[in-house]
């Protein structure tokens, strides 16, 4: 029986990106493009070109250069702002512009100010505008799930008149149930004439927890696109996580296949799924929670005694899924320090990782450093390398030498020496704790001073030898920077993670971030 597809429309750069301090470089934009391309994901929404210059320039990036998915724009219902998707777009093979207004009686009255008649015209306006630079355009009645049913059915009808192929019903504010998501998704399907002729898509936001299971009854009421993010990432509480969404379609046939006329499938390469999980949480700092569904560190983890007894038995009895089906080795312990470079870059491969041969040595050599002080290395110590040492972003400044002293009853020192540009800086200075007193040398000796907004640090796995991940977020002039650093000494991983966020902040420099045109999403 052939299969029917539900297509995965990826806005982890665009909604994704509005979540406060997720703001992404160009390059780790292109970087995570490039890597859903990779997960098989079907449309990339790759930003909101008209809002900044840096918006535009990473949509240009990413439609010439990420082969594979539809890639798509985002534009209000004006002509001014679909000029500018069509344009970022054109470069793609494949390209999508996808257009919204608002719709519900609370937004037209108080933001928009418009009446429904007005906001009608204006979206079959912006539909036909944005036909004049694709087939493929996509419509948001925004906030759906507030509007009233009557006007949704004529709007959208109006705009599938106007040559919208997909039409988006979005929960803008995460406020309906899955029960009556459902319920708008089949009238919908039953009242709009004509509407066989698009794909209706879900776009649900997280407020209430409901997103997945919103955007999950709206498959099963007749959706075929979901639009979701890696790791829920969005607007206030997120959007859908596209893991969650694939992974609940991949281990329940029975429920969204078999029984079904025809079963449900996506496109995902499921074992992509935790190494792109892992590489946004690195470029935009949002560290996963570990009891995150799918992707949390604990979501394979089996602790009681019952329940590791049972697993040992049989691996049915407490797991619906296996690691392995996510990208994650079965067996934890992977390499020890005799693995040969050979061995080393098979394994990469196997986590999912296209590394070049400069890439492979880089990271060979820090492993060699690694698996010398740490007896077993992990899945996650090996990705905690490649994301450390394979950098996108260019060093302005790399730390040479560290030297930290601590006694009780004195103040801790620290001495940094940093190259830059060829030539070698040393600092010193004290601080309140051994991290203050390295971040305080680290200032001196880079000359940049931007404020520590938050500062974490996590163990990548169990036991005393484990590496130490810090991840730190600076903020200058409004804009916030994330960096990370990893090491087996926790000093030293919070060390390289401040240079890290200010090598960023001065790639970023270079660019003009400010938005030109504020997004009123
Ligand atoms: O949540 C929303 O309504 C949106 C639209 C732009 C689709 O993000
Ligand atoms: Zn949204």
């Amino acid at each position: 029986m052939s299969e029917e597809k539900i297509l995965i429309f990826d806005t982890t750069l665009r909604d994704g990106e509005q979540a406060p301090g997720a703001s992404l470089s160009i390059s780790e934009k292109l970087e995570i493009a490039q890597q859903l391309a990779v997960l098989g994901v079907d449309i990339i929404e790759a930003g909101f070109p008209v809002s900044s210059p840096v918006q535009f320039e990473a949509t240009t990036k990413i439609a010439g250069q990420v082969t594979g998915p539809t890639i798509a724009g985002l534009a209000r219902a004006n002509e001014k702002d679909i000029e500018a998707a069509g344009k970022a777009i054109a470069p793609a093979k494949k390209r999508r512009i996808h257009t919204f207004i608002a719709t519900s009686p609370i937004h037209m009255k108080h933001k928009l100010n418009k009446t429904p008649a007005e906001v009608l015209k204006m979206a079959v306006e912006a539909v036909r505008f944005a036909k004049t630079f694709t087939d493929d355009v996509e419509f948001s009645p925004e906030d759906a799930c507030r509007s009233e049913m009557p006007f949704l059915i004529e709007i959208l009808t109006a705009c599938i008149e106007a040559g919208a192929t997909t039409l988006n019903i979005p929960d803008t504010v995460g406020y309906v149930l899955p029960y009556e998501y459902g319920r708008i998704i089949a009238q919908l399907k039953s009242d709009v004439p004509a509407i066989d002729k698009c794909i209706i898509s879900t776009h649900c936001h997280n407020d209430l927890g409901m997103a997945v299971a919103n955007s999950l009854t709206g498959v099963r009421n007749g959706a075929r696109q979901v639009e979701c993010s890696v790791n829920g990432l969005g607007e206030r509480a997120g959007n859908a996580a596209l893991e969650e969404v694939v992974m609940a379609i991949h281990t329940r046939p029975d429920f969204f296949g078999k029984d079904r006329p025809r079963p449900l499938t996506t496109s995902i390469d499921t074992k992509q799924i935790y190494k792109t999980s892992q590489l946004v949480s690195r470029l935009t700092g949002f560290v996963v929670q570990p009891n995150k569904a799918i992707v949390g560190s604990n979501a394979f983890a089996h602790e009681s005694g019952v329940h590791v007894d049972g697993v040992l038995k049989e691996r049915s009895t407490y797991e619906i899924m296996t690691p392995e089906t996510i990208g994650l080795s079965g067996s934890r312990m992977v390499l020890g320090r005799h693995a040969g470079r050979h061995g080393f870059s098979s394994h990469c491969k196997k986590l999912g990782y296209k590394l070049t041969k400069e890439e492979i040595e880089q990271a060979y050599q820090r492993f060699l450093q690694i698996a010398d002080k740490k007896k077993e290395v992990f899945d996650e110590d090996v990705i905690a390398i490649i994301d450390d040492e394979v950098r996108v972003v260019e060093h302005t400044f790399e730390m040479v030498y560290l030297r930290v002293l601590m006694e009780t009853g004195i103040n801790p020192s620290a001495t940094v020496r940093i190259r830059s540009k060829g030539q070698l800086k040393e600092a010193q200075s004290e601080g309140d704790g051994p991290v203050d007193a390295a971040y305080e040398a680290i200032r001196e000796a880079t000359g940049f001073s931007p404020t520590l907004e938050n500062y974490s640090i996590r163990a990548v796995t169990g036991g005393k030898e484990a590496l130490g991940e810090a991840t730190v977020k600076i903020k200058t002039d409004n804009r916030t920077f994330v960096g990370r650093g990893v090491s087996t000494d926790i000093i030293e991983a919070s060390a390289k993670a401040y240079i890290d966020a200010i090598n960023r902040m001065v790639a970023r420099g270079q660019q003009d971030d400010e938005p030109s045109v504020k997004a009123e999403l």
